[in-house]
């Protein structure tokens, strides 16, 4: 079955073709973070226009890349939630428009699950069960994974995201939006062991996470450094910034360490924006080998927004027969395990 794959939640314009058969054909990928750069964050409004721009033009784009035409397309997914309002919305039109147009089968796909089967399009994808550590801009969660749809929440963040966290602690040193790469590359100038930063909510039981205590102790720190140096120097911004990574990193990874002793799996899979962080993963890797552990991720490209985890997603619904309505499903807020199995019909977690 062939599905045409779009992502339209926020700040990056995804689409791409994937074959239940075949696998991954073409893929298209258009962020407007040059865009939002001067407004130190994504518009809204913006974000939708250009989606409205991008959207078609990239459609046939990734059709003529995979040397395929809308005619031979079998379902359509787009992502439907959570995400900006208006620029689901873009999303759900295009998609509806179309496969009402080709009289094919369409499917609103939640933006997380995307993220969390994204590693299932790399080589060695990860069997179920899992333990899924989802790491973004607007969430942080750690997820027991039976299958698709069986996702128990095991814990999550009870403030800021791990990603939102970075983009705050990127600002704070002087750094441009997206802040978590930026922060990262800063880092690895950093002295390690110059400041001690808190892992938060370690040393208490538990596995869920706060982040906005380290968001102050960073603010804390980078206005004690100001008042010691005036403009900070180049160094002690880099010191602050490896400090803050370190102890976001250790507190995931000593949270992912106990959902695994918790749960007894010994797969762990890392997906979202900040599943594209490199000590992250070395750091996840390290534990789980002492553990007997696995660790799985996609390639960078498809850790951040992209068209292919949303075909792939959707995909694996389509073919076991869940579509939408005739309506658009546009949801931006939407939690993760209200979604149905994947042998539910679609009706039974969904806001139609
Ligand atoms: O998954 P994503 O592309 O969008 C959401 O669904 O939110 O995640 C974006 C987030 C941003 O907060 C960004 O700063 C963070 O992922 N991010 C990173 C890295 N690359 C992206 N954080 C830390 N290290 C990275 N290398
Ligand atoms: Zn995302």
């Amino acid at each position: 079955m062939l599905i045409l794959g779009i992502e339209t939640s926020c700040d990056e314009t995804g689409v791409a073709l994937y074959d239940t058969e075949h696998g991954l054909l073409a893929h298209a990928l258009f962020s407007q973070i040059d865009m939002h750069a001067d407004y130190g964050g994504v518009v809204p409004e913006l974000a939708s226009r250009d989606h409205v721009r991008k959207l078609l033009p990239m459609c046939d784009q990734v059709l003529e890349r995979a040397g395929r035409t809308r005619g031979d397309i079998e379902g359509i997914a787009y992502t439907a939630g959570p995400g900006l309002i208006g620029a689901l919305m873009v999303g759900g039109s295009v998609a509806h428009a179309l496969g009402f147009a080709l009289g094919i089968p369409v499917l609103g796909v939640h933006h997380m699950e995307g993220h969390l089967l994204a590693p299932m399009l790399e080589e060695n994808p990860p069997a179920f069960p899992f333990v899924a550590l989802l790491v973004s801009g607007g969430h942080t969660q750690l997820v027991r994974v039976d299958g698709i749809g069986a996702y128990e929440m095991l814990g999550e963040s009870v403030d800021d995201a791990a990603g939102e966290a970075f983009d705050k602690a990127a600002k704070m040193l002087g750094l441009d939006y997206p802040g978590g790469p930026r922060v990262a590359a800063l880092a690895e100038q950093g002295t390690p062991g110059r400041y001690k930063f808190p892992r938060p909510m370690t040393d208490r039981p538990g596995l869920d996470f706060s982040f906005s205590g380290l968001k102050t102790f960073t603010l804390n720190t980078v206005h004690a450094a100001q008042k010691e140096e005036g403009t900070l120097s180049d160094q002690t911004r880099a010191d602050i910034a490896l400090a803050f990574e370190s102890a976001v990193v250790d507190t995931l990874m000593i949270k992912c360490r106990r959902a695994l002793e918790q749960t007894g799996c010994d797969r762990l899979v890392i997906a979202g924006g900040v599943s594209a962080n490199r000590r992250l993963r070395a750091s996840l890797e390290k534990m789980a080998g002492k553990h007997d552990a696995h660790v799985f991720y996609a390639r960078p490209e498809f850790c951040t927004d992209n068209g292919a985890m949303i075909a792939y997603a959707g995909a694996q619904r389509l073919a076991a027969g869940q579509r939408d309505g005739e309506r658009i499903v546009a949801v931006p807020r939407w939690p993760m395990n209200a979604l149905p199995a994947i042998d539910e019909p679609r009706s039974s977690g969904l806001v139609d």
